[in-house]
């Protein structure tokens, strides 16, 4: 096991921060403060040392400090059981450069050493908001453990956006969809199958027997695509409809996550706030199993005010569990007593309006 974690951090003209130097020595650290004093911005740009947009899915302009308008940088020193290496991830806006010990490199390799994974308050909501945030929240957890799943899913979304514009545009001529359908055919079954074996694999944890934290099934709700060629067959056998409604209307792009709370057998979406955010918990803890058993990695893990609306049973359970996986974790409130039982386990670290940090 590689028990993976940063041991400095530093951010300059990111957010709020014009220039931040930390230390944590890969130990979990709680993060506390008022309102407004940058927790969540220190969490984001943790966030940019893994592939994508970060935990806030803002663009690179936006994270620019705003008084002065510099490129953005983060850079860390991390450890991955006695090895150091250096990460580097830095914007004008457009793109990002990622540099791995110096070296340029492809923002994908940041995913070779390392696994982030986050909660933000937003997510207690997933059941309650669109298919398309649930389809984003699994497509992220099923590149934790298949890194060419980005990928795939970048692809196939090109695909479409082209097929739609040749559909609005009422294009009927077969011979400009085919190669277009046929490629999305191979990429659509290919992710389809890989959110299948995902689910499957993270099921056999969530459903585990587990003191703690409710025990969730995950499915999807419509049935697997059989393979590239039946696909590839139903596209252009839709295609007439797909033209009268002026976009693709199958594949795994409409498909939609679903979650079967056990104890009560009933669908997430029908229960409460609390057993809602529990059940996110649970697959998030479960994510970071999975990612451990499949990549003998221990997961970094950004919890931003996950305490919220936990009553204080379920939010010490939440902390064993937490120091249980042995992963370094970072997780943030506004009141340093939520976080006491944590006081010999992890570092404490206050931000205030100076933005200077008491530890
Ligand atoms: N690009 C930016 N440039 C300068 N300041 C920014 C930028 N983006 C956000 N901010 C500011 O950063 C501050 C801190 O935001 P952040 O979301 O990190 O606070 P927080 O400590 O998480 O607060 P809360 O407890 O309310 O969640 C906010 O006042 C926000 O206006
Ligand atoms: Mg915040």
């Amino acid at each position: 096991m590689s028990l993976v974690g940063i041991d400095k951090l530093k951010v300059n003209n990111f957010r709020s921060y014009k220039a931040l130097e930390l230390a944590f020595d890969s130990i979990p650290t709680v993060v506390y403060g008022k309102n407004g004093v940058g927790k969540t911005n220190l969490l984001e740009a943790i966030s940019l040392l893994y592939p994508g947009k970060g935990i806030r899915r803002s663009s690179f302009q936006d994270m620019i400090n705003k008084t002065d308008n510099y490129p953005w940088k983060v850079e860390a020193i991390c450890r991955a059981t006695n090895n150091l290496f250096e990460l580097e991830t830095s914007s004008d806006g457009k793109g990002r450069v990622v540099k791995i010990d110096g070296k340029k490199v492809p923002q994908n390799n940041l995913s070779s050493n390392m696994k982030i994974i986050w909660f933000l308050p937003p997510m207690d909501r997933i059941w309650m908001e669109t298919s398309r945030d649930r389809r984003k929240f699994l497509d992220r957890m099923v590149f934790s453990i298949d890194i060419k799943h980005a990928k795939r899913c970048a692809q196939y979304e090109k695909l479409l956006r082209n097929r739609n514009r040749m559909l609005k545009d009422r294009v009927e001529d077969s011979s400009w969809y085919l190669s277009i359908e046929k490629e999305m055919a191979i990429l659509g079954f290919e992710i389809d199958n890989c959110r299948r074996n995902f689910i499957e694999k993270l099921n056999t944890v969530l459903t585990e027997k587990n003191n703690y934290f409710p025990l969730i099934k995950l499915s999807l709700k419509d049935d697997p695509i059989e393979n590239k060629e039946v696909f590839f067959e139903n596209l252009i056998s839709q295609r007439g409809k797909d033209l009268a409604y002026g976009k693709t209307n199958c594949g795994p792009h409409t498909n939609d996550l679903q979650g079967f709370y056990l104890e009560k057998e009933i669908d997430t979406k029908y229960c409460s706030t609390g057993e809602q955010k529990l059940s996110i918990i649970s697959i998030i803890l479960s994510n970071a199993k999975l990612i451990k058993e499949q990549h003998k990695i221990s997961p970094i893990l950004l919890l931003d005010e996950i305490t919220a609306h936990l009553d204080e049973v379920r939010k010490e359970n939440l902390f064993s569990e937490l120091v249980s996986l042995e992963s370094q974790f970072f997780i943030s409130g506004t009141e340093v007593s939520i976080f006491n039982s944590l006081s010999t386990k992890a570092k404490f670290l206050e931000l205030d309006e100076s933005q200077k940090f008491v530890a």
